[in-house]
Order: C-alpha cells, then structure tokens, then sequence
C-alpha cells in the first residue's frame, strides 16, 4: 500500500504468541492483557535500546476490548484492564518516540469472542481508531466468509485512508484464504495493504518456525514478487526470548525472517529476557539486512540432499545475504561451495559474518570455501563486492 508508511518492514513488539488472552488480571496481573502490559513494553523498548535499532512498534492484539460497543456503537477497552482508555496509552507510547497498533476483527467476533467489525462497522472503527491516535490496524478475518473479506478489507483500506491519519494496515485475508491464487490476489493485497498475514499462526516451538519457513519457501515463486517498500507478506511474529527455540535456533529464525523481508514483531517477555536473545534480536547487520532500502524478498537458492539449504537475498549498492542452514539433527556440517556455484559473478567479495560479529577477508567467487553450520542452525553471511566495500568504508558506510 502506497500511503508512505511502512518502506522497509515494520518492527516492534506484539503482545499475542507470548500473552495471549490472558485477561486474569486479578491474578496474573503482570501478564494480562492490560495497559500495565503494553506501558511495560514501551518503557523496556526505550530504555533497553530497542527503539534506536528501529523496534518502534507497540502493538495489542485480541482482547483487549470490552465485550459491548459503547451507546453510539464504538470499540471500548475493557474498563478494568485500560481504565485511562487507549488514546491515554497511545500518548504514552508516543511520548516515548514510539507507534501504538491495535487489532480488529473483520466479522461478527474477533477470534478470541471479542466484538468484531462487521461492514457496516467499518467506517466507526476506523474513525475510532484514528481519534485515539492508532498507528497499526491487525485486521484479522475469524468469523467472516469469503464474500465479507473481499468486500471488507479494501472497504478499511479507504476508511483508514479517509480518516487522514497515517495508519500502517496488516490484513489476516489471505491466511483466511490459503494464501496462494488464485483465490488470493497478491497485486491487490499489495495495493490495499502494508503486510499480510499468508498463513497459520506461529506457536513457541521449532516445528512451527520449521513449518511456516517450508511453506514460504515451498510458494516462494508465488510469494516473492508480491513483496516491496510498503507491501509485506508476514510469516507471523518473532518467538526468540520464548520457551521454544534453542540458541542455534533462535539465529536460525532472525536471519530466515531477515531474508523473507518479514515484519520483525516480537513476542516475547521484555521484562525478563535473556542476554543471549536479546543479542540475536539486537544484531545490528541482521536487522540492516532485514530493513535494506532496496525492498527485495529473498527466496531459497538451494536444497542439498544433505539436509543443508542456502537462503538469498539482493541487497542494495550490489551487496546480498546468504544463509546456509542446516536441517540436520546429528552435529555441525561443513558445507562446502563457492560464491559461483551460487550465481555470484562480480569478481572479488568482501563476505561479514553476522552472528560471529566477524569480517572474513577477500573471497574470490570461484574459490571453494566450507562453512560449518550446526544442527537447525544457520550460517549468515553479509555480501558486498570487495570493490563496493572499499568505497563504503572510504565514506565511513560500511558495519565493519
Ligand atoms: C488469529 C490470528 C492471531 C491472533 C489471534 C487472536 O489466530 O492469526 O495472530 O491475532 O487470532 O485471537
Ligand atoms: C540470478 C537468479 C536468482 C539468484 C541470483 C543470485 O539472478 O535468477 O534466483 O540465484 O542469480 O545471484
């Protein structure tokens, strides 16, 4: 969607894989959905540097409402949970140079039972929104058929736009309608929308990052040119800090969602996370990876019989990224091949790796090299031609 917002992908903190539809205030009252929750995760993303490394987003999802419209027929936060109300928490957030982002259902429920927005809802809701000073509108899609979603998500699209305030709008519609074509239009989600949701929900465990990525890859020719500043697919939120992935796995999830340009939404635990993710999140040429201006989706170059598989993406000024992973669950795997066995033709590169923090030297594209890749693990690589390096880092450009 051309409305200016959202260039490179967007990336913040989501409240719904780690917290859910906790509303049990009374006895979970730190980690129920409440405004407590969401002014926790503001304060730890200024404080704790997330902000300047471009993690801007606060975002609610389901329940956070109250299970009736008000008397005009408005949303309402739920009282107990969000007694200041959310254009109080959308201040906070602000004040803290920061985005808020709501969530909304197209249809009679959201998926968590919570009033949704049916057609002739539209209008309110957006306008509702606006007058709180939303920045991000999750539109999911439970609760509503085909017919309602093709009517509707367009319909918020226009009702955002009219509202006259700057609103980056996530749609659940293709997740809804399997993803691929043709029942989902990929040119019009792109004229409509900011980022989709493609496909199912992640959950805290390595088989589902496993099966988002297969699927991503598997629809990649469908997928990768839907992509580009303003129009995102989302393979779905970040779950490193959480209870389901390994240290290996947890870089494995960081750089695959750097290449597949994916939105870069926590949900996590701010409050208590470990050193070593909050590290893996904070990688700087990870994230510069992830938000290249260019706006390209990279794709799978490769699948080995060995279980190894090669990710690329283009980067801009003639830089790329590799990813070698390892699908293998025995030990470390030396993989070896060279940079023209993997397309590159320019010469001479100057590879970095990224979660070595380590510049490698010069690399001919026709010499062999081997990378030792752990099990579900992965290999990230940052690729400018050697020549480009130089010219960078006369003019101080240049991560390393
Ligand atoms: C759906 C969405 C999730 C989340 C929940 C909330 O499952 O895909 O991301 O928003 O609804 O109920
Ligand atoms: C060509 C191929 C791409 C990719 C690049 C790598 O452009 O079409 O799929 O492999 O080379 O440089």
């Amino acid at each position: 969607l051309d409305n200016g917002l959202m260039r490179t992908p967007p990336m913040g903190w989501l409240a719904w894989e780690r917290f859910r539809c906790n509303i049990d205030c009374d006895n979970d009252p730190k980690n129920c959905i409440s405004q407590d929750l969401f002014r926790d995760m503001a304060d730890r993303l200024v404080e704790d540097g997330w902000r300047e490394l471009g993690y801007v987003y606060v975002n609610i999802d389901d329940c956070w409402s109250s299970m009736q419209r008000d008397a005009q027929g408005r949303l309402q936060p739920d009282p107990k949970r969000f007694p200041g109300g959310i254009a109080k928490l959308a201040q906070y957030v602000h004040d803290r140079g920061l985005k808020l982002g709501i969530y909304g259902d197209l249809g009679t429920h959201t998926c968590g039972g919570y009033p949704g927005t049916t057609l002739d809802k539209i209008e309110t809701d957006a306008r509702t929104f606006a007058e709180w000073g939303v920045d991000m509108l999750k539109l999911d899609g439970c609760y509503s058929n085909a017919t309602t979603q093709e009517l509707g998500y367009p319909l918020m699209s226009k009702a955002l736009n009219a509202t006259g305030r700057m609103i980056g709008y996530s749609c659940s519609w293709p997740a809804y309608q399997g993803g691929l074509p043709p029942t989902v239009n990929y040119s019009q989600l792109g004229e409509i929308c900011n980022l989709w949701r493609n496909y199912g929900d992640i959950q805290d465990s390595w088989t589902s990052v496993l099966r988002i990525v297969d699927w991503f890859s598997d629809n990649q020719d469908i997928l990768q040119p839907a992509a580009g500043p303003g129009r995102w697919n989302d393979p779905d939120m970040l779950i490193i800090g959480d209870y389901g992935l390994s240290m290996d796995q947890s870089q494995s999830q960081m750089a695959l969602w750097a290449i597949m340009a994916a939105p870069l939404f926590m949900s996590n635990d701010l409050r208590t996370l470990s050193s070593s993710a909050r590290f893996i999140l904070q990688n700087k040429v990870a994230i510069a990876i992830n938000q290249d201006p260019l706006g390209v989706q990279g794709r799978r170059l490769l699948k080995e019989k060995s279980g190894v598989e090669v990710f690329w993406r283009p980067l801009s000024e003639g830089a790329s990224a590799l990813v070698f992973f390892s699908r293998r669950t025995d030990m470390p795997f030396r993989y070896q091949t060279s940079l023209r066995k993997l397309n590159y033709t320019a010469g001479t590169y100057k590879p970095y790796d990224v979660f070595m923090e380590k510049p490698l030297g010069l690399l001919k594209d026709s010499t062999d090299f081997v990378v030792s890749i752990n099990p579900s693990g992965v290999v990230m690589w940052f690729v400018p031609p050697a020549a480009q390096w130089q010219k960078q880092a006369e003019r101080g450009r240049m991560f390393y």
